[in-house]
């Protein structure tokens, strides 16, 4: 199992990638620590992790799997979900900023400054605040690995997600500015870039809110964009989770600083 005794807290992991990726992370001998702002969902999640994962060493009383709402939006939550994971596993070897929204389907100009600040707050301020809070711990220890959800919207241009795009380029300058600090400290710091994961609730929000703006139909528009991809296909949640499976794991022991595009082959840099 590539990730025995590693303790991960993955944020936005009730649902979509985040998901996956706890769900993936477990079956490979990680405990998680999930949270969001839906209850249900991060119960309902830890749950099956509990319910299907391996057995932690037999030294720990722990479940796989454990979780505590939060807003990211807020610092004060930020701080609470660390010392919570901290209270339950003892540790954190592995952070997985990928909770965000898209926000509004707008051009810059009529772009509400509330929206903007909320989908930069998510995004980009919680992963830079959760960092913060994380990066002693990992350093004192020698080891640790940062991954930060970007996406595609960091490397090419659609239009109408002006706040979303500068959120997830924000992240890969964050992410490469940790890896130079981090790295002689033995702490890795990578991002992905995935492409469309049709099957999340994000995704189908956004395709409905296209297709309604451009007036056609929400298949076509999907199509469209799909076939504009060298594979002609959306990713699935669980080939973002193995992505990042290889990412925090030792696997990827000389990467650092890096973005990685899961995209089916959009963008070349
Ligand atoms: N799907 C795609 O095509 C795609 C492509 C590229 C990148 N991404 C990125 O992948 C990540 C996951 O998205 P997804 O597609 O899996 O969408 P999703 O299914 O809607 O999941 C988003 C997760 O983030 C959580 N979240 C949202 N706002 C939050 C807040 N203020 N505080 C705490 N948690 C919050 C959500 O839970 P609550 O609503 O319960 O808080 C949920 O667990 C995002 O960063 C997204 O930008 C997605």
């Amino acid at each position: 199992m590539l990730l025995q005794d590693q303790i991960a807290l993955i944020t936005g992991s009730g649902r979509g990638i985040g998901r996956a990726i706890a769900r993936l992370f477990a079956k490979e001998g990680a405990a998680v620590f999930l949270t969001a702002r839906t209850e249900k969902e991060l119960a309902e999640t830890a749950a099956e992790i509990n319910a299907s994962a391996p057995p932690l060493p037999s030294s720990s009383k722990d479940r796989a799997a454990a979780y505590a709402t939060a807003d990211l939006t807020r610092a004060a939550d930020c701080a609470r979900i660390v010392s919570q994971c901290r209270e339950k596993f003892a540790k954190i070897d592995i952070l997985v900023n990928n909770a965000g929204h898209y926000g509004p389907v707008l051009p810059v100009e009529d772009y509400p400054l509330a929206d903007f600040d909320a989908v930069l707050s998510v995004h980009l301020r919680s992963a830079f605040l959760l960092s913060q809070l994380v990066l002693p711990e990992m350093y004192a220890r020698g080891s640790g690995v940062i991954l930060n959800m970007s996406s595609l919207s960091a490397k090419a241009a659609f239009s109408w997600g002006s706040a979303y795009a500068a959120a997830k380029a924000g992240l890969l300058g964050l992410t490469r500015v940790t890896a130079a600090e981090a790295a002689r400290k033995g702490v890795r710091v990578n991002a992905i870039c995935p492409g469309p994961v049709t099957e999340t609730r994000m995704s189908k929000e956004l395709g409905a809110d296209l297709a309604r703006r451009l007036g056609v139909n929400p298949e076509e528009q999907l199509q469209a964009f799909l076939n504009g991809l060298l594979q002609g296909r959306a990713q699935t949640a669980e080939e973002i989770a193995r992505a990042a499976l290889f990412l925090c794991s030792s696997q990827s022991s000389a990467i650092t600083g890096q973005s990685l595009n899961v995209d089916g082959g959009a963008a070349f840099y």
